[in-house]
């Protein structure tokens, strides 16, 4: 029903509403009072029918977001909770996964006091415009190949951006997502293990849409990036958020080999030299390309080639 009114068109009458939409009077009049009721500014003329007025608020609700992720390549049934303020999405939902909260189960927040990054870093979460959301899977994988859910995340993160906003980013080792003007977002994969395989990921996204560069605390400033600057557009955070849920389930159903190549396609760190703290020591090698499990392959001065690891893994009690 929101698809058949767009801004950009004049007032839609309301016998073609019914007509495009094939609802009847009733439920399209309940569908008009849903869409008012969830802030869309839709105007009515009495000889005219209806249209929607710009600029359209970009409202996270969770109704909206769950109606525009379903796809037909539904393998995940998406739910979702918008909320306002949280600490940290992640934290929310590793808390919710351990109490046997079901596969799909997304929750949102429009701010965040203490969004965290990869590698302990924190995640600046303050800025409104902002996607801060976190969402549980469930896969059947043995816990060495933990690191493919990033992999698949990153790279459906990567095409939603491109199917909803019209925007290629590139992909940063691990799973940076990147334009001209620096980083747009990032992937936090948090996995909870039980015998030797996952129980659940919980996969935290941050993604810059709508700031300006004004937005950023000045210490990132330089490097942080949004889909508005790189585009000089403004999207609405839902249709991106849904975009993504849709690309993840579908993603979910290939092959991880074609997940991989579709990874070192998009990666701007392969061929480049790559320096990584782990376990202590510093590795530093030529970035090949991933491994069947998603770990990045390095060739080191010495001609080793040594699989390096960027996560998290919390073995469940
Ligand atoms: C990175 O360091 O690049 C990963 C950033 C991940 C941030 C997201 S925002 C939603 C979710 N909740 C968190 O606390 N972190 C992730």
């Amino acid at each position: 029903m929101r698809a058949l009114l767009d801004p950009a068109l004049p007032f839609c009458p309301e016998d073609a509403l019914l007509t495009r939409s094939g609802l009847s009077l009733a439920a399209l009049e309940e569908a008009i009072l849903d869409l008012r009721k969830s802030g869309l500014p839709l105007v009515a003329s009495a000889d005219r029918g209806w249209r929607l007025e710009e600029p359209l608020p970009d409202l996270l609700s969770a109704k909206e977001l769950v109606a525009r992720s379903e796809s037909e390549a539904a393998s995940i049934r998406w739910s979702a909770v918008c909320l306002d303020r949280v600490e940290s999405t992640n934290d929310l939902l590793l808390r919710t996964e351990a109490a046997g909260a079901p596969e799909g189960l997304v929750v949102s927040a429009e701010r965040q006091s203490r969004g965290r990054g990869r590698l302990g870093r924190r995640w600046e979460s303050d800025s409104p415009g902002g996607i801060y959301a976190s969402l549980l899977l469930r896969p059947s994988l043995a816990l060495p190949q933990a690191h493919r859910l990033t992999i698949l995340t990153t790279v459906a993160a990567a095409e939603a951006l491109e199917e909803a906003a019209g925007f290629s980013p590139k992909i940063k080792w691990p799973n940076d997502l990147v334009g001209s003007r620096g980083k747009i977002g990032g992937i936090l994969t948090e996995v909870v293990a039980e015998g030797g395989r996952l129980r659940g990921g919980v996969v935290g996204m941050g993604i810059n849409v709508s700031q300006e560069s004004g937005a950023f605390p000045e210490e990132i400033r330089g490097r942080a990036s949004s889909l508005r600057l790189e585009t000089g557009q403004l999207f609405r955070r839902v249709e991106i958020l849904a975009a993504l849920l849709r690309r993840i389930a579908l993603r979910c159903g290939s092959d991880f080999a074609e997940i991989r190549s579709l990874w070192e396609w998009r990666c701007e760190s392969l061929g480049k030299i790559v320096r990584v703290q782990q376990g202590g020591r510093l590795v530093e090698g030529y970035a090949l390309g991933l491994d069947e499990d998603g770990l990045l392959l390095v060739r080191t001065e010495g001609g080793a080639i040594v699989p390096l690891l960027a996560g998290e893994v919390l073995e469940a009690g």
